[in-house]
Order: C-alpha cells, then structure tokens, then sequence
C-alpha cells in the first residue's frame, strides 16, 4: 500500500482592506466594526496544504515547483498588493480572514483538484488564523 502524506507550503501577501457591508448605514458599520471600518493593510501569510499518495519515483506528494506556480499565479499574484474590497470575490462578502480563506480555497479547488488540495490558512498576523478545508 502507498503511504499517503499532507505536504503544506507558505505564501506571502501583502493586502489591503476594511470591514464594510454596503447595505448597513455608517453608524450600523461602525457599531459592528467600530475601528475595522478604516482602510488598513496585512502582511498575510497563506499556508497550501495537499494530500496524497507519496510518489514512489519522486517521493513526494505534489510536485513543489508545480505547487508553487499554481498559488503564485492563481492567488499571490492576484491578491498581494491588492485592495481586497476592490475584488469581485469579495463583492458580497466582507474580506474577512474566514472568507478570504473560502476565496482562495474556491481559486485553487479547480487547479488542484478538491481531494488533492487538503487546507487553506490564512494568516493575518502571529495572531490569527483561519482553517478552511471545503466543507
Ligand atoms: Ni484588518
């Protein structure tokens, strides 16, 4: 039987966004949100992680270069340096960690394959993460 493994690699991006929802009035946006309102930036950190069988000529799971090129173009590339609320992803949704999280799992699902790609984290500073794994 082929052992199977979880390989994760790290991304850096750097992002600009506020809390905002376009059908509440300002004073409704700030009880919520209060300072989250204001325009901002992260440095966020985006951990990919895939599964499988390890490949018994490579032993690896993904090949890393190929991993690197898909989250580089289809994510870092899109988002860093960015206005997070400017993207149509984040149209109807507040660019929160959760759903930034959700975004680049819906970006890379297709690229990767749902069953080969194993996590999204997102990192918005050393003190928060977001775990989303499609369900
Ligand atoms: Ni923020």
């Amino acid at each position: 039987m082929t052992a199977q493994a979880r390989s994760t690699r790290r991304f850096a991006f750097a992002a600009g966004h506020r809390y905002w929802v376009a059908d509440w009035s300002p004073a409704e946006n700030e009880t919520r949100f209060g300072r989250l309102t204001v325009p901002h930036g992260h440095n966020y950190t985006l951990d990919v992680s895939v599964r499988g069988p390890i490949d018994e000529r490579t032993g690896m799971v993904i090949d890393l270069g190929e991993l690197k090129r898909i989250v580089t173009e289809t994510v870092v590339d899109r988002f860093d340096h960015a206005d997070l609320n400017a993207d149509p992803l984040f149209r109807d949704r507040v660019p929160t960690t959760e759903n930034i999280a959700l975004a680049i799992w819906d970006l890379l699902a297709p690229k990767l394959g749902p069953d080969r790609l194993a996590g999204v984290r997102v990192w918005e500073d050393a003190t928060l993460f977001v775990d989303y794994d499609g369900r």
